[in-house]
């Protein structure tokens, strides 16, 4: 074994580790495709599962119901997560740039929709018509969709 082939077989450790190192954060992080198309799937699950828990509430299955409110409450703390400055744009987003320019009070909206759903669950049991199931929800879920699309999301 010659010394010129220890020596290259150094270098060739040395950039398999640059390149492993190097490579790693980049693989960690989603891409701005998969980001925008990602929050665009949790959004549209958010959806079905707001419209069963409308469904579910108003028979007074409230167990299943609550159980989907906790998960639509965490959905929306992921979703705080995805919207990072480079995905303002593209893949058919409907995301408005105001997000970013107030992201802030876009965050405290999220944050405050994720709260209600939990207060939602503690509270369902307690209504004590149909009405009021309606009433509830319209105040502690549907409100909060629409007084964020009112201001972020562009009218589709
Ligand atoms: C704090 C802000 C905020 C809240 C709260 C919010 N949304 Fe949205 N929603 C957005 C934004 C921003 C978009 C645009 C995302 C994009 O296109 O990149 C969006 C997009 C959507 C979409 C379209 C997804 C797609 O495939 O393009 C649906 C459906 C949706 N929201 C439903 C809801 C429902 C239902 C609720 C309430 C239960 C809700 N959202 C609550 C901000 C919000």
């Amino acid at each position: 074994m010659g010394l010129k082939y220890i020596i290259n077989s150094f270098k060739y450790i040395f950039l398999i580790s640059t390149f492993v190192i190097l490579s790693l954060p980049a693989n960690s992080e989603l891409s701005v495709e998969e980001t925008i198309k990602g929050r665009k799937a949790l959004f549209s699950k958010n959806y079905s599962t707001a419209k069963r828990v409308q469904a579910l509430s108003s028979k007074g299955d409230f167990e299943k119901a609550k159980k989907l409110m906790l998960e639509m409450s965490e959905n929306y703390k992921v979703l705080i997560n995805y919207f990072p400055d480079n995905t303002k744009e593209g893949f058919k987003t409907e995301a408005l740039p105001i997000i970013w320019e107030n992201k802030d009070e876009f965050n405290a909206l999220m944050t405050k929709s994720s709260n209600d759903m939990i207060k939602l669950a503690s509270v369902i049991e307690d209504t004590e018509s149909v009405d009021e199931v309606r009433e509830v929800l319209t105040k502690m879920m549907w409100g909060n969709c629409k007084s964020c699309h009112s201001k972020f999301r562009a009218p589709h």
